[in-house]
């Protein structure tokens, strides 16, 4: 595992201000637990609150529109998060590409976006099941990767975070072997040192996404290359997010 592991609960479309206090518990324990990076990304309309709550953990959206400004209803520009308090996005979310159409290109420029306005990103990757089946996983990752990452600067351990999430994974229960996960990683982190290079690349976590819970959090951040987890489901307690984190610490 990665010299400080990194823990994110994506809350999805779930929480109203009555989960504050799982955020401030979470917050909380974490400062205990100084050995593990733990973070939160919460709905937008909790950002603020969540921000204000807590000392010691980090704070991020689950997207951001690539633009600055302008008439996008609906839309939340990267700096209007910044502002609100997070200090990172996830963007490439297999749910933002699956029901809101968004493919490599978008991915990327969402990522460029955040990087300009000084958010941290987590970049998603994974795979359906038919593409598993077919063999071809690692092939579709290392694209679907190296199309939707942005033009990295200067330190790229300080900002970018992969995460792959196997789509098959995500909410059903269902997890790739340790073996399974750890030879994704290791193809991850090839393709991190061909692009930034061995020793700059080093310093980036690549996170395990996919029915990560209490129960199986110690096999999955065992497996090769895992620095941390995404974790969706099991981050909506307090109690089951910080088992997670107690496995990482
Ligand atoms: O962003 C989190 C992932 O989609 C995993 O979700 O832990 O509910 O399977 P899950």
């Amino acid at each position: 595992m990665a010299e400080r592991p990194y823990i994110v609960g994506n809350w999805k479309m779930n929480g109203t201000r009555s989960m504050l206090s799982e955020a401030r518990a979470i917050d909380r324990a974490s400062q205990r637990l100084m050995k593990v990076e733990v973070a939160l990304a919460p709905p937008f309309t909790l950002l603020h609150a969540v921000h204000k709550e807590v000392q010691q953990i980090g704070v991020g959206a689950q997207d951001c529109h690539p633009g600055e400004d302008g008439a996008f209803t609906g839309d939340v520009s990267a700096s209007m998060v910044l502002d609100a308090g997070a200090k990172f996005v996830i963007l490439g979310h297999s749910e933002r590409r699956q029901a809101h159409g968004e493919d490599d290109a978008l991915v990327k420029a969402k990522a460029t976006a955040a990087l300009n306005a000084g958010l941290r990103i987590i970049l998603c990757c994974g795979e359906s099941e038919e593409i598993r089946d077919a063999g071809e996983a690692e092939q579709f990752v290392i694209d679907q990767l190296k199309a939707s990452m942005p033009k990295i600067s200067g330190n790229v351990g300080e900002v970018l975070t992969v995460a792959y999430e196997p789509i098959w994974a995500i909410g059903t229960g269902r997890t790739p072997t340790a073996d399974d996960i750890g030879s994704m990683h290791r193809a991850i982190r090839a393709l991190l040192v061909e692009l930034y290079g061995e020793e700059t690349s080093a310093a980036v976590r690549i996170l395990y996404g996919g029915s990560v819970n209490p129960g199986n959090a110690t096999e999955l951040l065992g497996a090769d290359e895992v620095g941390g987890a995404l974790v969706g489901g099991a981050s909506l307690t307090a109690e089951s997010f910080l088992g997670i984190v107690l496995a990482a610490a």
